[in-house]
């Protein structure tokens, strides 16, 4: 080894000693006849002196030393001089005294601030991550990305888990996203697809008689990019056979809190991950993904308004259209711009404009267009209902259900925001369970599902699959965590019948199933044992612990907005040979 320590384990037990350092200069200090360097590698960062009286060569090497220059540095602990102790380091109560020094590589200036964790332009950071992985926020964060899959490993390998790969080069697996494609030489105009995730290979593992599996699966997807989507990012991709829901609820609990204990910076809000139905989750909060940190949930208030003078909220209730409500702590006073905001967000979302009413925080008294057609009965009503104080702002809609919550869900996060809620630090875990199995009618007869197709219909709405596809409950469960979906899993189907059924609902013709399928329904033939998993996502989870606002901050090597890697420029053009290879050829719509 090129060193005797780390530069982040020195401390008084080793004063006297003769250490052997090697780390990057992350500063240097000249002092006159006397430099101060400090030493930084992963583990921490510690002060080595040069004084030329001690080691002229030293000092002559340290001279020349600029910031990210790699050295060797062997010297002597001593205890830093009375009054000199550094308490923010951890080794900030000794220092070394150097005897020689080894310059290994020199530096450039590096384009980008390494000792310092100020802000920079994150396409810079991108372009040189090599040396943004440097900085003290990805070297905690990629620590803490490790721990966590060291503890799910450990924890699933207790518990009889077997880790298996599953092929990187498979067939199309739809998870809704489009695939990524790689071309087959040896098959020409034949292709691979990348997995949106290892799901039907799990279920495989399962047939195989593999009992419980999990992987730190890679999963690709080709759709748009999010703060919390990645077109690569990594599953603890899980399956068990002979389970039922609650067993693999209470697994994974069990492991997320163990998980958030032994590595997360932000503590969790409570040890119980409370559970929602689907249903209950749209009513109460507008989304089935809830950010449980705090209330400004949605108040049913039809019968209310339905009874009122305002025409829109009376014809709606009268057709059977909901009207609800979230009262706003404080806001009453809101100016016209802020409204204006507000109301934008509302259209947004599907509202045609955003009805409202403020209390007056002196005077109590309440005002707003839509006032003056409550009568006061209708008002105290209101107030008793939503428990709202004076200084309360209270926001209206009155539509179909699913814009109702899309509009309240949209300013019960807006109004989150705006109040501070979401800065609140804790982890506040919730399921959810129910969800029908079908989302929308995508046409005539024809349905999306709601999870993917492999999920099971819950066996007492078996029945409706013929009569009313969209009132069946499925056994899918959603992790969500401080309103982030963190995890999806299900019960499968494993009757080849019900399979087919369910790819007739999605559209899927018998061939189409056949010639996508086949391998899977075959299997459904031979003792398919009973089977159900889930697929936690690593990064959001990583993200939540480590306290960041985005994926690619747990991500050592992560792609840009627009799905590029801006360090090495991929993707990128390929040689002609290698697409004579492929006999592939190009027909770009637009210009290179
Ligand atoms: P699903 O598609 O819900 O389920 O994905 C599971 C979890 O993976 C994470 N995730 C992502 N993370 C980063 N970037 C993305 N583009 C991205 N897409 C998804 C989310 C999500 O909850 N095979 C099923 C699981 C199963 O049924 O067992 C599946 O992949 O945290």
């Amino acid at each position: 080894m090129l060193r005797t320590h780390s530069c982040g384990e020195l401390g008084i037990e080793q004063i006297g000693q003769t250490v052997t350092l090697a780390g990057w200069v992350n500063r240097r200090r000249d002092m006159g006849g006397i430099i101060f360097i400090d030493l930084r590698d992963r583990e921490g960062k510690t002060q080595v002196t040069v004084n030329a009286s001690r080691s002229q060569s030293a000092f002559n090497a340290a001279e020349n030393v600029r910031p990210e220059f790699v050295l060797q540095v062997r010297g002597e602990v001593t205890r830093r001089p009375a009054g000199q102790e550094n308490p923010e380091m951890v080794t900030g109560e000794i220092e070394i005294l150097s005897d020689e020094i080894v310059i290994l590589n020199q530096a450039k200036t590096p384009p980008i601030p390494i000792e310092r964790d100020e802000s920079v332009d994150e396409a810079l950071r991108l372009k040189y991550r090599f040396l943004d992985l440097r900085r003290p926020r990805m070297q905690r964060n990629l620590q803490i990305r490790h721990k966590a899959i060291k503890f799910i490993r450990d924890f699933l390998d207790e518990r009889g888990f077997l880790e298996i790969e599953t092929p990187i080069l498979f067939k199309s697996t739809p998870e809704g996203a489009r695939d990524y494609l790689v071309p087959s030489r040896v098959h020409p105009g034949k292709f691979y697809a990348l997995p949106q995730s290892p799901q039907q290979l799990k279920q495989l593992l399962m047939v195989g008689g593999l009992d419980k599996y999990y992987q730190i699966a890679r999963c690709f997807r080709d759709e748009d990019q999010r703060a919390d989507r990645q077109p690569e990012f990594t599953q603890l991709d899980l399956e068990m056979s002979f389970v039922e829901r609650d067993d693999i609820l209470s697994l994974i609990e069990e492991m997320m809190v163990g998980m958030v204990n032994m590595t997360s910076i932000v503590p969790l809000a409570s040890e119980l991950f409370p559970r929602l139905t689907h249903a209950e989750a749209l009513e109460r909060f507008g989304t089935d993904r809830p950010d449980m940190r705090y209330g400004l949930e949605l108040v049913d208030v039809s019968d209310i308004v339905g009874k009122s003078a305002f025409r829109v909220f009376a014809e709606n209730v009268a057709a059977g259209r909901p009207a609800k409500a979230i009262c706003v702590p404080g806001c009453a006073s809101y100016s016209r711009k802020q409204m204006e905001e507000l109301e934008a967000i509302a259209r947004e979302a599907g509202a045609k404009g955003l009805a409202w009413m403020a209390i007056d925080e002196e005077t109590d008294q309440m005002r707003g267009f839509i006032t003056k057609f409550f009568d006061v009965d209708q008002l105290t009503a209101l107030v008793d209902r939503l428990d709202a104080q004076p200084g309360d702002l209270l926001l209206f809609s009155s539509d179909e259900p699913r814009t109702v919550y899309s509009v309240l869900g949209a300013l019960r996060e807006e109004m989150a925001s705006r109040l501070g809620y979401k800065e609140k630090n804790e982890l506040a875990f919730v399921w959810i369970v129910d969800f029908p199995l079908f989302e929308e009618e995508m046409e005539e007869g024809h349905y999306a599902p709601s999870h993917h197709m492999f999920t099971a219909p819950q066996q007492k709405y078996i029945p409706l699959l013929d009569s009313d596809p969209r009132a069946v409950l499925s056994e899918q469960y959603d992790l969500v965590c401080n309103g982030y979906e963190v995890g999806g899993g299900s019960i499968r189907i494993h009757d080849r019948e019900l399979q087919q059924k369910i790819m007739a609902l999605i559209g899927l013709t018998p061939k189409m199933a056949r010639d996508q399928f086949g391998h899977l329904l075959d299997a459904f033939e031979y003792g398919t044992p009973p089977h159900g998993g889930i697929a936690p996502g690593i990064d959001r989870l990583v993200m939540l612990m480590a306290g960041e606002p985005n994926i690619r901050e747990v991500m050592a090597f992560p792609k840009s907005q627009n799905a590029a890697d801006l360090m090495a420029d991929a993707p990128s053009s390929v040689d002609q040979r290698q697409l004579d290879d492929l006999q592939i050829t190009l027909n770009l719509k637009a210009e290179l």
